[in-house]
């Protein structure tokens, strides 16, 4: 059996608070972390197999054709501590590559969808100790089980930086920073592109994007009693150029009054619940956000048609 660290017990509070709290506020908005239950990591995986969907294949390219070269990180030969890991699929390249590796660490709020990728990554490197820890990143390290005294890369692929505002980004890259001050940071990071191809990533001909941003109401549904009816939100991502982010919403079909947990939630035709942000980082824009982060940059990869980068930080 893999061990199983799990660090949030009172999670169905957390999230009844997290939620209510974003249902009445003056704009609705819901943390994108909430939109990974069983279901929505399966979707997500769905997203990744999409052709609309760039970011997995490219930043999967860029890992294939730099793995080697990352072996230069102290930490290849040490810890790998993954944030926000989700089936571990970009880090069996690493795996693959980094033969003398002794720990893997992924971290993710997905629990049992974590459990399943840390039993199958023990099977494929049976060399590596694998350490699966279910827990929200943004929150504090401190009961983070202690790693050996090794020396530790970090991993964040995905963009998943791109879901924070600024100022979390920062604060998370200043997080990590001070937990592990001597770990190398492995950071991938989309970048802007033509708004059709943004669009089309977002709200893909088959549907399946809509799916993942509706199944958060479906999560709240089994989880805390709602009463959403699922064809009365429609999904809807938008470039917003001011950010240089995309936003998805799920928007109100009607007039409409919802119950959450045993709540009235009134909403008016049109009107939205943000569900999430994804931020396209220019070379410069994501430098700044490293430097305020604590980090400097050592490194950038990048595929053949620019579309994404693979950052490599050090400690500043
Ligand atoms: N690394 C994978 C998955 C990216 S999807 C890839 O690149 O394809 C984002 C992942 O981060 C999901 O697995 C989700 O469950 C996890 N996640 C999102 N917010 C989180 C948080 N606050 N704490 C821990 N994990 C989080
Ligand atoms: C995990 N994260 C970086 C994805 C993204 O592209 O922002 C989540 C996602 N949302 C819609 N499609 C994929």
């Amino acid at each position: 059996m893999t061990k199983h660290v799990s660090l949030d017990d009172d999670h169905l509070k957390i999230f009844r608070d997290d939620i209510l709290s974003g249902l009445t506020a003056e704009r609705k908005t819901i943390s994108s972390k909430w939109l990974y239950d069983d279901v929505g990591s399966h979707l997500f995986e769905a997203i990744t197999e999409l052709d609309a969907y760039y970011p997995t294949r490219t930043e999967v390219s860029i890992l294939e054709d730099n793995a080697a070269s990352y072996l230069r990180l102290p930490g290849a030969r040490g810890a790998l501590v993954e944030l926000g890991s989700g089936s571990s699929r970009k880090t069996d390249i690493l795996l693959k590559a980094f033969q003398d590796l002794s720990v893997y660490m992924p971290i993710d709020i997905s629990a049992n969808h974590l459990k399943a990728a840390a039993e199958r990554v023990r099977r494929a490197h049976p060399s590596v100790a694998v350490i699966p820890v279910a827990a929200d990143f943004t929150q504090p390290f401190g009961k983070l089980p202690l790693l050996p005294e090794l020396p530790v890369l970090v991993f964040f692929p995905g963009s998943t930086i791109g879901n924070f505002e600024k100022a979390g980004a920062v604060r998370l890259l200043r997080q990590i920073r001070e937990a592990m001050p001597a770990a190398d940071l492995l950071i991938g990071v989309d970048r802007p592109k033509a708004e059709t191809v943004l669009l089309k990533a977002y709200d893909d001909p088959a549907g399946v994007t809509a799916a993942f941003n509706q199944n958060l109401l479906q999560r709240i549904n089994r989880e805390l009693e709602g009463s959403f009816d699922l064809g009365s939100f429609a999904h809807r991502a938008i470039w917003n150029d001011l950010e240089s982010r995309i936003e998805m919403h799920l928007e109100s079909r009607s007039d409409q009054t919802v119950l959450v947990a045993g709540n009235e939630i009134a909403f008016r035709r049109g009107e939205t619940i943000h569900t999430e942000n994804s931020h396209k980082y220019s070379e410069d824009a994501f430098q700044e956000i490293a430097q305020l982060g604590g980090w400097k940059v050592s490194a950038m990869d990048a595929d053949k048609d620019d579309l994404f980068s693979i950052f490599t930080l050090a400690a500043t």
